[in-house]
């Protein structure tokens, strides 16, 4: 069997809860390759990971490989083909006397965790790795860890793929067929409210999604709010942040990068802007992909942006422009 070495961050957490199992049972990498797992966590939580580590074995997958809890980031990520930073700072958590509510504290907070694990990234981790950022900030944080990592032959993305499920859910729903009928659902920029979920180019039995549901009211005013704000609607209604969905956006996201596009569809993460469709270069944003034959992922080109789409893009970019400069001192 082929051998492959994962890390994940956050391993105590709710999302790797759902996560881990699918990452060591042959369905993420493959029947025939046994994945290694490293799973991080900070000091006061690392030792949970041994009751992880319990359930894992339990599962009885032969795809699992060694299962190692360590909080030392580089051990984690040393020889990592795959790295998915999942942990963080949730807003709301208190530090030091203070609840910590202000998105620019959270980016500075978090901002400070990713310069460490991106350059222990770039110095130890293969590569050819590829990396995944879960947590949020998403794009910013892994604007700061590629920045910091310096190794221009690894791949970072930052999750949109979450984005991009719930909105063909939606966009099947109003027009009542299945998901599966819907494709080409590019997110735009931000893993934030302010994400583009476009449906001109997405389509519903390959025909463009606002031609088929026809009617554009529904689609500007109540289907973008719908995705754009739905991470919050689950934490009102959940009292917790999607989880068990967001685990399946990451295997989706993987799963994306390692096998080929199906022809004319897309798949959406962020990545860093060559400034294809005007995007400053670097920022990580979110574009619709391809992942060809030969393993490479592309920015599809080409794809129509009217001026609505264009008005969306630009909000979106602003937004991650003022999260850079939040955190310039971090970019090394
Ligand atoms: N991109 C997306 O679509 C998306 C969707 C849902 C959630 N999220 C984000 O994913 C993150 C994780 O969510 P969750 O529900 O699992 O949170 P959680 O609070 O249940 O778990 C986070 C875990 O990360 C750990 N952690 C914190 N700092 C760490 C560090 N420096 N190294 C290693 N581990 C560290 C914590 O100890 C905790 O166990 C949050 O930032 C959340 O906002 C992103």
């Amino acid at each position: 069997m082929k051998e492959i070495n994962v890390a994940v961050t956050g391993g105590a957490g709710q999302i790797a809860y759902s996560l881990l199992p699918r990452l060591i049972s042959g369905e993420t990498f493959g029947e025939e390759t046994k994945v290694n797992l490293r799973l991080i966590e900070i000091p006061q939580v690392v030792d949970k990971l041994e009751g992880t580590i319990m359930e894992l074995i339990d599962c009885g997958f032969k795809q699992t490989g060694e299962l190692v809890a360590t909080s030392d980031i580089r051990e984690g990520v040393k020889d990592a083909d795959w790295v998915l930073l999942v942990g963080s700072i949730p807003r709301g958590i208190v530090i030091d006397g203070k609840k910590i509510e202000e998105r620019s504290d959270l980016l500075k907070i978090n901002g400070g965790i990713f310069t460490a694990q991106g350059s222990a990234i770039g110095e130890l981790a293969k590569s050819d790795a590829k990396i995944l950022v879960v947590g949020n900030p998403a794009n910013t944080n892994a604007l700061i860890g590629k920045n910091q990592a310096n190794n221009p032959s690894q791949k970072w993305f930052a999750m949109t793929a979450l984005d991009a499920n719930r909105a063909k859910a939606q966009l099947a729903a109003k027009a009542g067929v299945e998901i599966s009928s819907v494709t080409n659902m590019a997110i735009w920029g931000n893993h934030s409210p302010t994400m583009y979920p476009d449906p001109y180019n997405a389509k519903i039995d390959g025909v463009s999604a606002v031609e088929v549901i026809n009617d554009t009211n529904w689609i500007e005013n109540d289907y973008l709010p719908l995705v754009q704000q739905r991470g919050k609607a689950v934490i009102d209604a959940r009292g917790a942040s999607s989880a068990a969905s967001a685990a399946n956006a990451a295997i989706d996201t993987v799963k994306a990068v390692e096998s080929p596009t199906a022809s004319g569809d897309c798949f959406s993460a962020a990545i860093a802007s060559d400034g294809s469709y005007g995007v400053p270069e670097g920022l990580i944003f979110g574009y619709p992909l391809r992942t060809t034959e030969n393993g490479e992922v592309e920015i599809i080109q080409g794809i129509e942006i009217n001026d609505f789409a264009q008005a969306k893009i630009d909000t979106t970019t602003e937004e991650l422009l003022s999260e850079k400069e939040a955190v310039k001192g971090l970019l090394g």
